[in-house]
């Protein structure tokens, strides 16, 4: 007899359950109804994992949980039991599995077992996944330099998974440096260099962390120093009495230079026939006359330094 099956009691009843036979066996056994769930965490945070099983007998059920297949002793499970007296699921049992303040050893894959009288279920496995924000460990702090010296800007981030740092120059990615391949990124040093530093170069850097959890930024201000000096070589002018005189100094600098003229080393005594444009950097004399004629000076200074220099007007009376 006891090779072929095995006799049970169930709510006071005898049954023969022939093994492997009868499909009425199959639902004496616990039936997992709600399986544990991939859950996403982040870290510090109180995660439930649950776990429903229902039996068509009233043989009372146990859990025990797995996590990475090996079991979880100390764990903290709250269970609960419904009992339906006509429904043919007779048993409702709830297994929930807390795990509080969670952190990144809590990563892996959870797993319930319901054993009744009659035998075991195992659930689906379930993954869950600890993830922190990104946070800063280093950021970039704001730099004055000169033009071709060497810019140094750091930043490093932790989290989980490991963040990964990209880097914005006012807030868009084009990045001057980059195309005149004077940038270089050290992904495993956490700096970013520009080489041989340019005024195009000057701007805010933002160092960005991401990852799945979220991502945060920091910004540093690169500025960029430059002595006065001239863009284009001044020109001596000749014009005929009468006509406009255009004297140029197109400067450059940073901070962007101011800029002043003098006549004969002496004040230059500004009319209504002059005219300044271009922040200075032009001169414009209308209907010049002979006395427009002389040495001017253009005088351009930032906090860096002063540059001087002279344009000679021939003002010249026509034929
Ligand atoms: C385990 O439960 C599932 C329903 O979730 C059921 O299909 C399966 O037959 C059960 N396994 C056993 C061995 O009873
Ligand atoms: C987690 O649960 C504990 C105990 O119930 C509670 O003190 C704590 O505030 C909970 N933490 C969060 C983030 O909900
Ligand atoms: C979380 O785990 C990390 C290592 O994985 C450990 O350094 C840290 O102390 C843990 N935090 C808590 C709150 O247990
Ligand atoms: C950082 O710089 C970007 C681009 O210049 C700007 O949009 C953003 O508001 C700045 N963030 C902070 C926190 O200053
Ligand atoms: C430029 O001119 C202004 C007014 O004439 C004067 O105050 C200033 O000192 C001058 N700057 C230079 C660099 O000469």
């Amino acid at each position: 007899l006891f090779l072929l099956g095995r006799l049970i009691k169930v709510a006071g009843f005898f049954f023969f359950l022939v093994e492997g036979g009868e499909s009425q066996q199959s639902t004496y056994k616990p039936q997992i109804k709600t399986h544990p769930e991939t859950t996403v965490a982040l870290r510090g945070m109180n995660v439930t994992v649950t776990c429903m099983a229902v039996s068509s007998s009233d043989s009372p059920m146990s859990t025990v949980w797995r996590k990475d297949s090996e079991i979880l002793y100390d764990a903290d499970i709250e269970n609960f039991v419904r009992y339906q007296q006509q429904a043919e699921e007779a048993l409702e049992y709830t297994s929930v599995l807390h795990l509080f303040n969670v952190n990144f050893t809590d990563e892996g894959k959870y797993q319930c077992i319901v054993t009744n009288h009659f035998g075991s279920n195992y659930s689906q496995k379930a993954k869950l996944t600890v993830n922190e924000m990104p946070s800063f460990l280093k950021t970039p702090m704001d730099l004055t330099i000169r033009t071709g010296a060497m810019a140094r800007l750091e930043c490093a981030a932790e989290g989980h998974p490991a963040p990964q740092i990209s880097w914005q120059k006012d807030g868009g990615t084009d990045f001057p440096a980059a195309r005149e391949r004077r940038m270089h990124v050290m992904p495993e040093d956490d700096v970013f260099f520009i080489a041989n530093v340019k005024i195009e170069d000057m701007g805010i850097y933002s160092c960005m962390a991401q990852n799945i959890a979220g991502g945060l930024s920091a910004n540093a201000s690169l500025t960029v120093l430059e002595t006065p000096s001239f863009i284009r070589p001044l020109e001596d002018k000749t014009v005929t009495r009468g006509e406009t005189a255009v004297l140029q100094c197109i400067a450059g600098g940073s901070p962007a230079p101011r800029l002043n003229w003098t006549k004969d080393d002496g004040p230059l005594l500004v009319t209504e026939r002059h005219f300044f444009a271009a922040a200075n950097q032009l001169l414009i004399i209308v209907d010049a006359g002979l006395e427009d004629a002389g040495k001017y000076t253009c005088i351009m200074s930032n906090t860096l330094g002063t540059e001087r220099g002279h344009i000679y007007l021939n003002v010249i009376t026509s034929p």
